[in-house]
């Protein structure tokens, strides 16, 4: 296909970028870059450059790029059934088949799925889900969420409430009334450099105690969290953290709604970070890894707990007025059984364990020793470096010197290995699809050390 010379100023002109800076891409200072194909890790743009994608798009290309038999299976779906509704018990052999293979891998307390499109509409679709069930419980005052600081939802008006980072807040006029955010279980930026481990989590418990003292907990309906802290800086929680907290929400009659949208489908080396870490939700919000975005789909695991509750309603009240036209799209529903087939085949979820440990180890051994790396972690395939501007006194850069965007640039431009500066702190985080080899992570590691020198000496 001959090259259109006027892409670049159609997208200035035309297109309406989410997370950008609007006025700086509308005048052409920040850089477009338009990608045309892409296998395996690499993504290609249309001048030629191929890249090194290390952070499998917005961590949620697991399976990795240009897998045929998720395209054929699209293919194959399109020209048989491209759509029908899945309202009034209407279903498709790919949407039911779908449903099966997500509640075989689930936790066993686990017992339907409902389908949405992306993370954000899952997390809507679960608070109100929740809403109706204390509702249907006789309970109309239990309706707050509590969510923690940095932890990442969604972007619409409750999921980006629940999302606790300001830049989703800020001049949106969130967070609703309906959300309250409690402390983020990031033992590197505790206020107490003294505090060990252990305390640091009966200090996040006692945080935790005193908003639900505060509030009363009988206005309090759920807790919502991701296994391990993404978009608010890659950080796995403190040991016996998610146990401490499991037990004041067990006391308080507080649902848990865990947030797989990153980890479900095997980023941590396990099939949920649940499994992981021991967590006993009654929703669990899935996206990304589902389809490994070859089609956008997500989803709403609801527990025998919750789903008893729901039928209760329904009985009482009729169907439930909830449904979108898209929900358990054929195609996208295509995608997630051969997505997860393959996941399967390829015995992906062991590559991401091990692979993503030796990425982590990796990168401790190369940078561990720097003055400007304050904190080196990961679980799996998840992993975070945060510079720091003395690490002895554990003082940060000013975040108007945009270390971390610089670092990642210079990773871009010296070796084409694309890691994402986190929004908030100077983190640069990756989270490569999990069929990357050793090999790989060997040029991610290097490049990464040949940046970090680069920016900072
Ligand atoms: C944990 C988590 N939940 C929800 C979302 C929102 O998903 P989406 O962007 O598909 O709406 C994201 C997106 O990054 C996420 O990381």
């Amino acid at each position: 296909m001959l090259k259109n010379d006027q892409l670049d100023q159609w997208d200035r002109d035309n297109f309406f970028h989410p997370s950008t800076h609007l006025a700086q891409h509308a005048r052409g200072e920040s850089p477009n870059r338009v990608i045309k194909t892409a296998s395996g890790v690499h993504i290609e743009d249309r001048d030629g450059t191929k890249l090194l994608d290390a952070f499998a798009g917005l961590y949620c290309v697991n399976v990795g790029y240009g897998r045929q038999e998720i395209a054929e299976a699209i293919a194959d779906q399109a020209r048989e059934l491209a759509y029908y509704h899945s309202y009034v018990g209407h279903g498709t052999e790919a949407s039911i088949t779908l449903s099966k293979m997500i509640l075989d891998r689930a936790p066993a307390n686990m017992s339907k799925v409902y389908f949405g499109l992306g993370g954000s509409d899952a997390n809507e679709t679960n608070v109100k889900l929740i809403w109706y069930y204390n509702n249907i419980l006789g309970r109309p005052e239990k309706k707050k969420i509590i969510s923690r600081w940095r932890g990442y939802h969604g972007s619409g008006l409750v999921t980006g409430s629940l999302t606790g980072l300001e830049l989703f807040h800020k001049k949106f006029d969130l967070p609703l009334a309906q959300v309250v955010h409690t402390d983020a279980p990031y033992y590197f930026r505790r206020e107490d450099q003294n505090q060990t481990e252990e305390q640091f989590v009966a200090h996040c418990v006692a945080e935790l105690e005193a908003l639900i003292e505060r509030e009363g907990a009988d206005t309090i309906a759920a807790f919502i969290g991701e296994p391990v802290l993404g978009t608010g800086g890659i950080v796995p929680p403190p040991a016996g953290y998610w146990e401490a907290i499991q037990a004041v929400l067990k006391k308080h009659d507080i649902l848990l709604v865990v947030d797989e949208v990153v980890t479900g489908f095997g980023r941590l080396g396990t099939m949920f970070g649940s499994d992981h870490y021991g967590l006993e939700a009654d929703i669990i919000t899935i996206a990304k890894g589902l389809t490994s975005a070859y089609a956008p789909l997500s989803g709403s695991i609801v527990s025998d707990k919750v789903w008893k509750v729901l039928e209760q309603g329904t009985d009482e009240n009729g169907p439930i007025g909830h449904g979108w036209t898209y929900s358990a799209h054929p195609i996208g529903a295509a995608a997630g059984v051969a997505n997860l087939k393959l996941i399967d085949e390829l015995n992906l979820v062991e590559n991401a364990g091990s692979v993503g440990a030796y990425l982590n180890q990796s990168m401790k051994d190369a940078l561990g020793d720097h003055a400007h790396v304050g904190d080196i972690r990961g679980e799996g395939m998840l992993c975070a470096v945060e510079f720091v501007k003395d690490r002895d006194s554990r003082t940060f850069f000013d975040a108007a010197d945009k270390i971390g965007p610089q670092i990642s640039a210079k990773l871009l431009e010296q070796d084409r290995v694309i890691a994402r500066a986190m929004p908030q702190g100077d983190i640069l985080g990756f989270a490569p699809p999990f069929c990357l080899t050793r090999e790989e992570a060997d040029t991610v590691v290097a490049a990464t050390a040949r940046a970090v020198k680069a920016v900072l000496g």
